[in-house]
């Protein structure tokens, strides 16, 4: 069965394409004993706005809850990613109301007083790798900048973005399923000690509060404000949805353009051209691959129906090389026409909150790095992170 290779076979983490191929030859909505899943675009597109559709919830699947509760109680104070209240496990009204109040500092126009902040960040970061021949672009760039900005964003200070990129790598597995126990130990571990420094954080921030959001999450109007838990679990997400996935975008970015020498030489003469190269490095290399979502009721989308309490998993990197809307689906294309139709950022009422904000730093990101260092090439074929959902490199060296 493809999905369970997609899931469990370590290869798939390299190449997951061929098995989205093998599925999608299957038909548009493939219906096993198991899972119902989708790699076809209209049909993603559609489940995810749809509003007869829910969230999935995480844990049981990552560990059968019975386990779980032979081996340790499962701490309901505990905040994880993947479970309520967070953001992308909840429904309307609730959702409405937690979207709400996180939304300002990620629209397109609260950015604009970022991006010069981004710009300075990342040439920080280069500044510290000039003189240097091999470096991993990863743990020294790419996987610097994003945390850099998100922490600068919610008020988190500089000292804390070695921790917190710890935190996030030993969290972001539970996004799959499946977890080894060694794995989910690890994460449950990170996630208590995440909601430990979150709770102290919000009690410096009650006590002297700044101008970020979470400054007035946590002193906002009483019966507006969000619960300790609510509080815990939309920080966690933010922070963590804020670095675990640019790196992806970054690292694969340079991956796919040290490969293509005419795009990067067009790229390099007219900067004006790095938003459309990213909406194309999102569309080819997305760094989320996988959601999924349950009917509510019957459904009938696009000539398909679906049963009313079917979980389907949308294969968003899969609905990305969609042969249908994007011809020759595996060759970056800086002329595609409709690179943004990608659904890389999801759909609905679930669309990436930190959009905007990911293709800034993609875009500001991947046009100082190949500025200031234009001879910089692949020094060896990298390290993939051993992940399903998240797509994206743990070590890549380059010389500059
Ligand atoms: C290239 C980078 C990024 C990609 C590909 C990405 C992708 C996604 C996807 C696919 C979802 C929805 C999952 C679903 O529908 O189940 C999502 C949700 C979300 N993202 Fe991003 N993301 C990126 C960067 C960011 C950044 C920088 C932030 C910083 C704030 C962020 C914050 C969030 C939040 C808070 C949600 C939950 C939204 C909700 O449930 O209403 N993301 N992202």
């Amino acid at each position: 069965m493809p999905f369970a290779r997609l899931m469990s076979d370590p290869t798939s983490v390299e190449d997951p394409y061929a098995l989205h191929e093998e599925i999608r030859a299957q038909g548009r909505l493939v219906r096993t004993p198991f899972v119902t899943l989708t790699a076809d675009h209209a049909l993603v597109s559609g489940v995810l706005r749809d509003q007869r559709f829910g969230v999935v919830l995480g844990t049981g699947d990552a560990m059968p809850r019975f386990v779980r509760w032979a081996l340790q109680p499962p701490d309901p104070e505990v905040a994880s990613v993947i479970d309520p209240p967070s953001l992308l496990a909840t429904d309307a009204p609730d959702h409405t109301r937690y979207r709400r109040q996180v939304s300002k500092p990620f629209t397109p126009r609260a950015l604009q007083a970022v991006s010069d902040r981004v710009e300075q960040r990342a040439n920080e970061l280069l500044d510290g790798l000039e003189g240097r021949h091999v470096v991993d672009v990863v743990s020294e760039y790419a996987g610097q900048l994003p945390v850099a900005v998100i922490a600068e964003i919610l008020g988190v200070p500089d000292h804390m973005h070695g921790q917190l990129l710890q935190w996030g790598h030993a969290i972001a597995p539970t996004l799959d399923q499946g977890l080894s126990w060694h794995t989910y130990r690890n994460s449950e571990r990170a996630l208590r000690e995440f909601g430990g420094w979150l709770d102290g954080h919000f009690a410096r921030l009650r006590h002297k509060p700044g101008e970020d959001i979470l400054s007035q999450l946590v002193n906002a109007d009483p019966e507006d404000r969000l619960t300790d838990l609510e509080l815990r679990a939309t920080a966690l997400l933010l922070l963590g949805a804020g670095f675990e996935t640019t790196v992806n975008l970054l690292g694969s970015g340079v991956v796919v353009l040290t490969g293509e020498d005419e795009a990067r030489a067009r790229l390099l003469a007219d900067p004006a051209l790095w938003p459309q190269a990213v909406e194309e490095l999102l569309r080819l290399e997305s760094p989320v691959q996988i959601t999924g979502r349950v009917a509510h009721r019957d459904v009938e989308i696009d000539g398909i129906e679906i049963a009313s309490g079917t979980a389907v998993i949308t294969l968003l990197g899969a609905a990305n090389r969609d042969p249908g809307v994007f011809p020759d689906p595996a060759r970056f294309d800086l002329d595609r026409p409709n690179s943004r139709e990608h659904v890389a950022f999801s759909g609905g009422i679930h669309f990436c909150l930190g959009a905007s904000l990911a293709r800034m730093e993609g875009a500001t990101g991947l046009r100082l790095l190949f500025e200031r260092f234009p001879d910089l090439q692949l020094a060896g074929a990298g390290v993939r992170r051993p992940l399903q959902t998240l797509r994206g490199y743990e070590s890549l060296p380059v010389t500059l």
